[in-house]
């Protein structure tokens, strides 16, 4: 008999789950009592890792004191506290923030902001959005249009009309889209680096021709780091490790470290001031939860964490060891090849390597006591930003001996 949970991205049919009853630090335990590494951050999202009790106290303390929301009129000193240091980490100087609950609200978000703006502008036929291949964007009704992993969007009846994807890594097919359709074209949403869909650091001057063109055509730049932000490629966004701005940046995930769900938009100034320059102009959007002071502390306390414990640089330390130790799998056969920046890597197996073969690794792993990602012939990794150097060689070292049985 099935759980009574319908799990997310699961086979309703299955049963016998891992069935988890504690976390703390890098590490989990099961009701059988196992106990594992957990080199992916939960889902992509825990950098300062479990049982941080400065954000828990902070999340309660928070809501025994003031638990409201922040439509029109209300406002907070937490929320506010919230998006003032979210924007000052940005590289978008004099932005603004938008919070939501988790990265699909945060897309979506961006999808009708890149919409409106060109509305905005007398654009209204300016509508198209551009995806590229293997981008994950979240499942919500824009997010499930804009993602390049063709599976997702499959079978749920018709999508967002005017998406258009182009190749990821080849940046003339989005050349060639531009000078064809750039005065149709609203928006571009990239991730900076592609996560979910096998973790793809850009490929040289990607991002900042698509940068050149968004600027020439008068579309908007979207960069999605709900798993860039907050540290995870070596500096606060992705953005800034890759020197390239754009119009939003959309952020969740490591955001609270995911001690509390909370997403959100960045909207440069440029963005900002077309929509305050109508004083009569109502942004008709927002969700029940934008803004919940318990997410609000959470991420406070997280930066806080994150800042004190400079985390940020140990992404990059974590970068070197793991960078180490896939690429001498790679030399030993084990490997094909190395991907990734920072703190978020994958291992593509020998060529060949079946999805099913893969998932067969990750559960050898499992048994012994890590985890990771099985993405098509890869192995993904993204670990809590306080990982010791002790462990990632664990985590190498179960790795290396599960490819080789
Ligand atoms: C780049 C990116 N965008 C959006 C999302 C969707 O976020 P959520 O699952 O919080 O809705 C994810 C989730 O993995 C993501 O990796």
């Amino acid at each position: 008999m099935p759980p009574r949970l319908l799990h997310p991205f699961a086979k309703p049919a299955k049963d016998g789950f891992r069935n988890l009853v504690k976390s703390e630090g890098v590490r989990l335990w099961d009701d059988a009592g196992n106990e594992y590494i957990d080199a992916l951050g939960s889902l992509w999202y825990c950098q300062v890792g479990y049982g941080q009790t400065e954000i828990v106290d902070a999340v309660a303390k928070q809501l025994g004191t003031l638990n409201y929301n922040v439509f029109d009129p209300w406002a907070n000193g937490v929320s506010e506290e919230a998006a003032a240091r979210i924007a000052d980490l940005s590289p978008l100087d004099g932005s603004r923030v938008f919070l939501c609950c988790s990265g699909s609200e945060s897309v979506d978000t961006a999808f009708k902001i890149a919409r409106k703006v060109a509305h905005l502008k007398g654009e209204p036929d300016r509508q198209i959005m551009v995806r590229r291949t293997r981008g994950y964007h979240g499942v919500n009704a824009a997010g499930t249009s804009l993602q390049g992993i063709a599976p997702n969007r499959e079978d749920w009846g018709d999508l967002v009309p005017h998406v258009v994807e182009v190749d990821p890594d080849d940046i003339e097919s989005a050349a060639k889209l531009f000078a064809e359709h750039g005065d149709q074209i609203a928006g571009v949403i990239s991730e900076p680096v592609q996560g979910a869909g096998g973790v793809f650091p850009p490929s040289p001057e990607y991002l900042r021709r698509l940068r050149e063109m968004c600027d020439k055509a008068g579309s908007l730049l979207i960069f999605d780091e709900v798993i860039c932000g907050f540290g995870r490629t070596g500096s606060w966004f992705a953005s800034q490790t890759y020197d390239v701005q754009p119009d939003l940046i959309t952020f969740a995930k490591g955001a609270t470290s995911g001690y509390q769900p909370l997403g959100g938009v960045i909207l440069s100034r440029a963005v900002c001031d077309t929509f305050e320059s109508d004083p009569e102009f109502l942004f008709r959007h927002g969700y029940t939860y934008s803004g919940h002071p318990a997410s609000a502390a959470a991420a406070i306390a997280n930066i806080d964490i994150i800042e004190r414990e400079g985390l940020v640089d140990r992404a990059n330390e974590i970068g070197v060891r793991f960078e180490a130790g896939l690429s001498a799998m790679v030399g030993d056969g084990l490997l094909n090849a190395v991907r990734g920046v920072g703190a978020i890597w994958a291992g593509q197996l020998p060529e060949g390597t079946e999805p099913a073969q893969t998932i067969a690794i990750r559960d050898n792993m499992l048994d012994n006591g890590v985890i990771c990602r099985p993405i098509g012939d890869s192995l993904a990794f993204c670990p809590p930003l306080v990982m010791t150097d002790d462990d990632i060689d664990t985590v190498l070292d179960v790795m290396a001996t599960a490819i080789t049985h």
